[in-house]
């Protein structure tokens, strides 16, 4: 009996031949229950003996059915887990182009990839500093002392924080007014060669079609030991150039004027003033300033003027992006339009 009963729970292939199987032996009219009902008929002497011996077949039974059912459930737990299994490698639905599940890249944030992207291949690392920057950093280290007319030009939000290390011998910290302070975060921190941009917001009171209060600029800073206004203006020239896309953009390099670079130059590209259309037309946009990094800069950084020289760049990148997509308005970039944003943001 326990063989042909144990042969018919290994051949159970789901809990309910199982079960079926459990109560044939030991259910109310079972074959083990008949056994026990039978022990009545039995002489005393012999009714003990085989008492136990039932009681064992009905324990041995009853783990066999236990294991059992262990087993199914186990075999149940792996064809569901084949069922469900799934191909990763299967290519994904396309992202409809504009639904509610589909993202974008902010136009700023698809330039300030692209900068990363064209400078990195030219050998330029990322470098960041804080929005909130001391006075010394933003401006003095930059060789634009206090009463400097180049102060006025910046509209500078002064913060009524405490005096602190930020601000530097009791001057308020400033939210930087351009990304120059980074050159010297970088300069105090890293041996030169340096070759870095800095992409980042920076700050002025300044609000119009043109201006925000809040914008964001790329500056860049290369250091070495024979560095000269050729490689500016050849990293320049390249980096516009690919830029925009067009290989023959005209570039002027413009004498011009900033405190923290000796000579400096302001860099204009070819357009059409009637059409707007970049490229050929005759007319000139001014783009970025630049210049070879003014040796007192790098003196205030610990860098000897006579063995270091460099150059030093920065530009608007609402006013590049603007430019190279044909946006007109500078406000639509910080105002969350889901209009605009379809229109000019690009899927990632
Ligand atoms: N910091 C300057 C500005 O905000 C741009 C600049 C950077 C000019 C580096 C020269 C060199 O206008």
């Amino acid at each position: 009996l326990r063989a042909s009963i144990e042969a018919a729970i290994a051949e159970a292939a789901d809990p309910r031949a199982l079960d079926a199987v459990r109560v044939a032996a030991l259910g109310k009219s079972g074959e083990v229950t008949a056994l026990l009902k039978g022990l009545g008929a039995l002489p005393p002497e012999e009714r003990k003996a085989r008492g136990a011996q039932v009681n064992v077949l009905k324990g041995e039974i009853e783990r066999a059915l236990e294991n059992r059912r262990v087993t199914l459930e186990a075999f149940a737990l792996d064809a569901r887990l084949a069922a469900e299994r799934m191909d990763v490698s299967l290519p994904p639905r396309p992202f409809a182009p504009t639904g509610p599940e589909a993202g974008s890249i902010h136009p700023i944030s698809r330039t300030m990839e692209e900068l990363i992207a064209l400078f990195g291949a030219m050998g330029f690392a990322v470098a960041e500093g804080p929005d909130i920057e001391g006075d010394w950093h933003n401006f003095s280290a930059l060789n634009i002392p206090e009463h400097h007319p180049a102060r006025q030009d910046h509209d500078t939000f002064y913060l009524t924080a405490p005096p602190s290390a930020e601000g530097g011998a009791g001057r308020r910290p400033v939210l930087r007014t351009h990304t120059s302070p980074v050159q010297i975060r970088t300069m105090l921190t890293q041996e030169p060669p340096i070759r870095v941009i800095v992409p980042g917001r920076t700050w002025r009171a300044d609000h119009d079609a043109t201006h925000s209060p809040m914008f964001h600029q790329v500056e860049g800073l290369v250091i070495g030991r024979d560095i000269h206004m050729g490689h500016l203006k050849g990293t320049l020239i390249d980096f516009l150039r690919a830029f925009f896309g067009i290989a023959d953009l005209p570039v002027r390099f413009r004498s011009s004027y900033f405190p923290f670079t000796e000579p400096s130059m302001e860099v204009d590209i070819g357009w059409s003033r009637k059409t707007g259309e970049l490229g050929q037309g005759g007319d000139w946009l001014e783009i970025l300033g630049s210049g070879m990094v003014h040796p007192k800069v790098l003196a205030n950084c610990g860098l000897d003027p006579r063995v270091w020289q460099g150059f030093a760049f920065g530009m608007g990148i609402e006013r590049i992006t603007m430019l190279k997509h044909g946006i007109p308005d500078l406000r639509p970039f910080y105002e969350a339009d889901l209009r605009w944003l379809r229109h000019y943001a690009t899927s990632p």
